[in-house]
C-alpha cells in the first residue's frame, strides 16, 4: 500500500513530485542528521533549490519565477520535508511569506529589485512579525517606525525569526502610527529590510528542541534609516498582509507536518518488519497493526484536507479558514505520528541512533509557529459563527 498522496496528479505535477524526491532523497536525505547533531545550517541548498526553481514556484515566469500552482508547490514541499524539515521550512517559508507579500502588494520597482532575484535563488527571504511581547497577539506589537524625509528611522526587536540571519531580503512589520495615537492591527506596516542597512543587527540565535538545521534568531533595528520606497503597499496595512501571507504559509506548514509524519510512519513500518520479539516479528502483533493504521489514516488525512484547501485556492476561493484547518490537521497529525512512532522504535526510538527521536522534536513547532493550533482553532471557530 502506498503512503504518498492519492491525489490524482497531471505529468507536470508527477515529474515535480520526482524531481523533489530525487534530489531530497540523494542531496539532503544523508546529511540531516548530521546537520541536526551539530546545528548546521547549509548555504548550499539556498543555491540547489534555486537551480530547481524551487524558491520561485509560485512566482510568475515574468517575474522569474517558475509560475506553477499551489498543488505542484505542496507536493515539492512534502518531498524535501519527508528529508529534512529545516530545508522545508526554508523553502515553506520564502515562498509563502515574503514572496507572497512582494507578489501582491510589491511595487514594479520593488518586484524588479527584490523578488526576481528571490524567485531565481539569488537571494533568501525572511519574515518578520512576532516580538518577545507579542507572539499569537501579532497586532501587539511595538517596533517603532518614525518618518524622517525620505526615511523611516526604525527600532526595535524581532523575535524567532526564522534564517533571519542569512536572508537577503526580510519583510518587517513595524508600527507607523504613533504613540500618542494607537490604531491597533491599523497601526502597522510593512518595509523591506536588507542586513546592509546601517542599524540592522542579527541578535541572538536560539538554541532550539527541534529544527535545529535552521537557524531562528532575533533581529535588532537600532536607529536603521530605511528608505521610504522600501515601504510595502498602503502605510497601515502591514497586519492585514500578514494575515493573508500567514494563510498561505500555513499550506506549507502543513506539507512539512505531512513530510515529517509520513517519513515517521515509513520508517515505523520497515522497523516493523525487521524487528522480532516474542518469536514473531512484531508487525505480527494486532497492537502494532493498529497504531500502524491509525497513523496511516492520519497521515492520508491530513494531506486530503491540504490538497482539497490548496486546490481551492488555486481556483481562486477564499480558503482562510481552510488553510488554518489543514494546518491543524497536519501538524497534529505529525506530532501524533511522530509519538507512536517513537513507541513502536521502543527504546532504540528514543535514542538519538535512530532518526525518529528527531522526527519527534522537529514536528513539535508545526503545531506553534506561523499560529498555534490554538490560534488556528480561533480562526476557523470565528469563521464558522462569523464573529
Ligand atoms: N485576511 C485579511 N484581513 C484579515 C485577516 C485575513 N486572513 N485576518 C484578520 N484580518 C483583518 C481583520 O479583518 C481586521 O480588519 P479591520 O481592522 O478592518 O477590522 C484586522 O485584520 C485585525 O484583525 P483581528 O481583529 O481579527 O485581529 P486580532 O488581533 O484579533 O488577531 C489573530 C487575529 C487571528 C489571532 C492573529 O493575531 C493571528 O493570526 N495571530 C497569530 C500570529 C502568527 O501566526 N504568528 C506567526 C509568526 S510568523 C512565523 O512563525 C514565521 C516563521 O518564521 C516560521
Amino acid at each position: 500500500m502506498s503512503l504518498r498522496s492519492l491525489t490524482p496528479l497531471t505529468p507536470d505535477q508527477a515529474d515535480i513530485q520526482r524531481l523533489a524526491r530525487e534530489f531530497a532523497q540523494n542531496e539532503i536525505a544523508p546529511c540531516s542528521a548530521t546537520w541536526d547533531r551539530e546545528s548546521r545550517f547549509e548555504p548550499r541548498l539556498i543555491k540547489q533549490l534555486g537551480d530547481l526553481g524551487f524558491l520561485g514556484m509560485l512566482v510568475p515566469e515574468e517575474h522569474g519565477g517558475l509560475g506553477l500552482d499551489n498543488l505542484s508547490y505542496l507536493i515539492a514541499l512534502e518531498e524535501i520535508a519527508a528529508a529534512d524539515a529545516s530545508a522545508a521550512v526554508l523553502m515553506s517559508v520564502h515562498n509563502s511569506l515574503p514572496t507572497q507579500m512582494l507578489l501582491k502588494y510589491g511595487s514594479a520597482e520593488q518586484k524588479h529589485r527584490f523578488l526576481e532575484p528571490m524567485a531565481r535563488g539569488e537571494l533568501l527571504g525572511a519574515f518578520a512579525l512576532s516580538e518577545a511581547d507579542a507572539g499569537s497577539d501579532a497586532a501587539s506589537l511595538g517596533a517603532q517606525a518614525v518618518r524622517d524625509g525620505d526615511s523611516w528611522i526604525l527600532n526595535g526587536a524581532k523575535s524567532w525569526v526564522t534564517q533571519g540571519s542569512h536572508a537577503g531580503v526580510i519583510l518587517a512589520m513595524v508600527r507607523t502610527d504613533t504613540p500618542e495615537m494607537r490604531r491597533g492591527a491599523r497601526g502597522i506596516s510593512t518595509f523591506i529590510i536588507t542586513p546592509d542597512l546601517p542599524g540592522f543587527k542579527v541578535g541572538k540565535k536560539e538554541d532550539k528542541m527541534g529544527l535545529r538545521a535552521s537557524p531562528t534568531v532575533q533581529l535588532v533595528f537600532d536607529d536603521m534609516r530605511v528608505p521610504a520606497d522600501r515601504l510595502v503597499g498602503e502605510e497601515g496595512q502591514g497586519f492585514v498582509y500578514s494575515m493573508q501571507s500567514l494563510e498561505h504559509g500555513r499550506l506549507g506548514i502543513g506539507a512539512q507536518s505531512i513530510g515529517i509524519a509520513r517519513h515517521a510512519l515509513e520508517l515505523s513500518v520497515a522497523y516493523a518488519n525487521e524487528r522480532r520479539q516474542f518469536g514473531h516479528f512484531i508487525k505480527e502483533f494486532e497492537g502494532i497493526q493498529f497504531k500502524l493504521a491509525d497513523m496511516a489514516t492520519r497521515v492520508h488525512g491530513a494531506r486530503a484536507l491540504l490538497h482539497a484547501a490548496a486546490a481551492a485556492k488555486d481556483r481562486g476561493e477564499a480558503v482562510g479558514a481552510h488553510t488554518s484547518m489543514a494546518k491543524l490537521a497536519a501538524s497534529e497529525a505529525a506530532m501524533w505520528v511522530t509519538t507512536q512512532a517513537i513507541q513502536v522504535f521502543g527504546g532504540y526510538g528514543y535514542m538519538k541512533d535512530f532518526p525518529v527521536e528527531r522526527l519527534f522534536r522537529d514536528a513539535k513547532v508545526t503545531e506553534i509557529y506561523e499560529g498555534t493550533s490554538e490560534i488556528q482553532r480561533i480562526v476557523i471557530g470565528r469563521a464558522l459563527t462569523q464573529l
